[in-house]
C-alpha cells in the first residue's frame, strides 16, 4: 500500500474547474470502449468543457463536487483537482438529454445506443421511485486509491440519506466494489458490462 495522504479536501465545483475537470477525465477514463465513443481530440475536450459549462450553467439540480489535494499546486497556483463527480438530483424526465448532442469526433449512433440504454436501466431498475444518480466519478490515476473517490461517493449518499431518497450509478468494473462499500446492490441482467446498480432510501 502506498502511503496515505490526508490532504484530500471536498468542495463544490464551479465553472473554473472545468478545464481540470476534463484532464481529469480523460486521465481516468482509459477504457477502450470509452475511447472508441469519446476519443481524446482537442475537439473533444472542448465539447466536454462545453457541455459542463452548460450545465453548470443551466442545470442546478446537476451537483458538481471536486476533491483536491491541498499539498500539491497546479499550473495557476491553486490546490491541485485530483478527482470529481456529479451527482443529479433531477429525474431523467426533468433533465432531459443527457449530452447535447455529440460532437463530430464520436461515432454518432454509438453514442445514442450508450445512451439510450443506460437510461432504459435506469428506469427498469428505478421505475417512479425518487433517486439521486451518480453521474460521473473518476479519480486521476495518480490518486486513486486515497479515498477521493469514496468522498464524492459518500457525499451524494448523505444528500440521499438527509432528503430519504434512493440513489443509483451505473457502474464500471473499477467503480463497483466502491458503491458496494456504500450500500449499493447490482441490479444487472446477466453478462452487463456497466453494472446497473441501485442503493435503497434510508429510514
Ligand atoms: C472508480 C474510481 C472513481 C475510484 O476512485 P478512488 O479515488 O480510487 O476511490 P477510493 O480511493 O475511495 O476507493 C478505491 C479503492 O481504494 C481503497 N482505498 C480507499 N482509501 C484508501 C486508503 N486510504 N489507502 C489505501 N486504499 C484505500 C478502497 O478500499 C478501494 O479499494 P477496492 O476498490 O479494492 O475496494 C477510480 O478508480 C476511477 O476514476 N476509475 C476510472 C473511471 C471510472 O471507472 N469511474 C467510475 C465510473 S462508474
Amino acid at each position: 500500500m502506498g502511503s496515505v495522504s490526508n490532504s484530500l479536501v471536498l468542495s463544490p465545483a464551479t465553472q473554473e474547474d472545468i478545464p481540470a475537470i476534463v484532464d481529469v477525465w480523460f486521465d481516468a477514463f482509459t477504457q477502450p470502449v470509452i475511447g472508441k465513443l469519446f476519443p481524446d481530440t482537442p475537439g473533444m475536450r472542448q465539447w466536454f468543457r462545453d457541455c459542463h459549462t452548460l450545465d453548470m450553467q443551466t442545470k442546478p439540480l446537476q451537483k458538481y463536487v471536486r476533491v483536491v489535494d491541498e499539498d500539491a499546486k497546479d499550473a495557476q497556483g491553486r490546490p491541485r483537482l485530483v478527482a470529481f463527480g456529479k451527482w443529479d438530483l433531477s429525474t431523467p424526465e426533468e433533465r432531459g438529454r443527457r449530452f447535447p448532442l455529440w460532437h463530430i469526433d464520436s461515432p454518432f449512433q454509438d453514442c445514442e445506443n450508450l445512451i439510450k440504454g443506460l437510461d432504459g436501466e435506469r428506469k427498469r431498475v428505478m421505475g417512479d421511485q425518487k433517486h439521486y444518480y451518480l453521474d460521473t466519478v473518476g479519480t486521476h490515476p495518480n490518486y486513486q486509491r486515497r479515498g477521493a473517490g469514496s468522498m464524492i461517493v459518500k457525499w451524494g449518499c448523505d444528500l440521499a440519506d438527509h432528503d430519504g431518497v434512493a440513489a443509483y450509478v451505473d457502474a464500471s468494473k473499477e467503480g463497483a466494489p466502491l458503491y458496494k462499500r456504500f450500500g449499493f446492490e447490482d441490479f444487472s441482467k446477466p453478462d452487463e458490462e456497466i453494472a446497473s446498480m441501485a442503493r435503497a432510501q434510508r429510514a
